[in-house]
């Protein structure tokens, strides 16, 4: 048992981590020529930490109406820049200065959990890994993970069995667990080990939301080290075997990637990569496809429209180009993703003085990037609460307005090396469940959110969901 003493470190460990008090955010220099960033301390003691946490995507649009693109507020003790708007998010992406360290501000929230994995490198360092990772995300390696992917999802949903109050984002998550097992981790896990190891995984995804942030007793943050410790010692016991093998899966792909120089992953590397790569690919995806299964129950027109593309498509072999062929559900996955992002918020910190739009942002700033709520800006998108996909159809192109207006996949140095891989994914289980089941949203429901990085369904998506009489065409490898 842990002695009084070592809880009391860690809880004095853990308030370390927190941004110091700092108020108000600190001026432009006289005579710097840039503006200071207009926002305000919010509630005593808890700022905006409670309206953040409950309601993020209100909170930072009220600051954005109050204050405009660039201001400053705070939250859990600390001042916070809030960027919203495609200029402003522009800015930060792409980092003129080479100031905005990821590491920096991610590893605040989420760094003893995911420490060096690709989003918390920074500069230099960042591009030497990325363009080694950048291999196993080639069309070619995408379509060997389909090949793997597309049997198990079939097998996996033809034992769902439906019914009134069926709840959707539970078994989607629990089928790309199951996938991810597979695809990323290579598939010769033993039915308990796999269960173990994706406990660990769960309890390290959630080891950042823990409000008590240290290492005590049996609490989130505390489960959430011993996951990782777990995930640690699997992926080092597999790294020799996976380096001598040929699979497909991620896990040896990334053991046997290199860049064209011949720079390869060291056996830490391949580990913090692989743990971080799961997290990265498995809250987001699995939160876009319940959305689109959502939306698509909403929208009875737009699910039949989909099942005819599905169908069309036929049995043939699926590959990432033939999903292509699916353009009504690339306009449902683009909206879906706009209008609920599964990373709504991205952080970053400065390591020097520096300026965005005109304004002075001093070094140490904790910063934070918007583009869930750049997608909800009436100056950008008509009528943007509506669901509506064909904003996205060539004839309206309405994201062509600023290239940073749709942005759920964030930019820059930074942007999602997985974009294709989750699109691929999604597209693909809803291919599936489309020549499969019918479904829509109960009368009179009302989804409820939690939120992490982004809105997360919070009690499983119950539906009513039913077989098709006639299975329509479906995709068999
Ligand atoms: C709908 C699903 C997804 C969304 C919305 C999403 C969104 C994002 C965003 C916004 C970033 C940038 C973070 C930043 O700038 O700090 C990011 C980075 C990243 N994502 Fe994704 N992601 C998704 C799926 C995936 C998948 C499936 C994978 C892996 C197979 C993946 C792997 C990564 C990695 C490794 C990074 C870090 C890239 C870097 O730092 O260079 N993501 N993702």
């Amino acid at each position: 048992m842990k002695s009084i003493q070592a809880v009391r470190r860690n809880l004095l460990r853990a308030q370390a981590g927190y941004p110091r008090p700092e108020r108000p955010l600190a001026p432009a220099p006289v005579g710097s020529g840039l503006l200071s960033v207009p926002g305000d301390s919010g509630l005593p003691l808890v700022g905006n930490t409670v309206d953040m946490l409950g309601n993020p995507l209100g909170n930072v649009l009220r600051q954005y109406r109050r204050y405009g693109q660039v201001s400053w507020s705070r939250w859990f003790g600390g001042n916070i820049v809030h960027l919203i708007g495609p200029d402003a998010i522009e800015a930060a992406w792409m980092d003129r200065d080479g100031v905005m360290s990821s590491e920096l501000g991610w590893g605040q929230l989420i760094g003893p959990f995911f420490d060096r994995g690709l989003m918390l490198l920074d500069f230099a360092e960042h591009r030497h890994h990325r363009r080694i990772m950048q291999a196993a995300f080639t069309p070619r390696r995408l379509d060997g993970y389909l090949e793997l992917m597309a049997p198990l999802v079939a097998d996996h949903i033809s034992e769902w069995d439906g019914g009134q109050g069926f709840p959707a984002s539970a078994r989607i998550k629990g089928l790309l667990l199951a996938v991810a097992s597979e695809v990323f981790m290579g598939s010769e896990l033993a039915p308990e080990h796999t269960r173990r190891l994706e406990e660990a995984f769960d309890a390290t995804v959630h080891g950042g939301r823990a409000f008590l942030r240290a290492d005590v007793g049996n609490f989130t943050w505390a489960r959430g080290l011993r996951g990782r410790e777990m995930l640690q010692e699997y992926f080092r016991s597999w790294i020799p075997a996976r380096r001598a093998g040929s699979g497909g899966d991620l896990f040896t792909v990334l053991c046997n990637s290199s860049d064209e120089d011949g720079n390869a992953f060291t056996d830490e590397d391949v580990v913090n990569h692989m743990i971080f790569a799961m997290m990265a690919a498995h809250d987001t995806t699995s939160v876009a496809l319940s959305m689109m299964v959502y939306y698509l129950g909403l929208h009875r027109d737009w699910q039949d429209r989909l099942r005819e593309e599905s169908c069309e498509l036929g049995d043939s072999a699926i590959t990432v180009k033939s999903l292509d062929a699916l353009s009504g559900m690339d306009l449902v996955f683009r909206e879906t993703v706009r209008i609920n992002a599964p990373v709504g918020m991205i952080f970053r910190k400065t390591v020097r003085d520096t300026d965005i739009l005109g304004h002075y942002i001093p070094q140490g700033c904790l910063v934070g990037i918007h583009p869930w709520a750049t997608m909800q800006l009436p100056e950008w998108w008509p009528e943007p609460k509506r669901w509506d996909p064909e904003r996205f159809s060539p004839e309206r192109s309405e994201d062509r307005v600023h290239r940073f207006a749709w942005a759920p996949f964030g930019g820059g140095a930074h942007r999602c090396i997985g974009m294709y891989f989750a699109a691929m994914e999604a597209k693909l289980i809803l291919h599936q469940l489309l020549t499969k089941f019918e479904w829509s949203v109960p009368q009179g429901y009302r989804i409820r959110f939690t939120y992490g990085t982004g809105a997360v369904p919070a009690d499983g998506l119950p539906i009513d969901v039913c077989r098709l009489r006639t299975p329509r065409s479906s995709v068999v490898h």
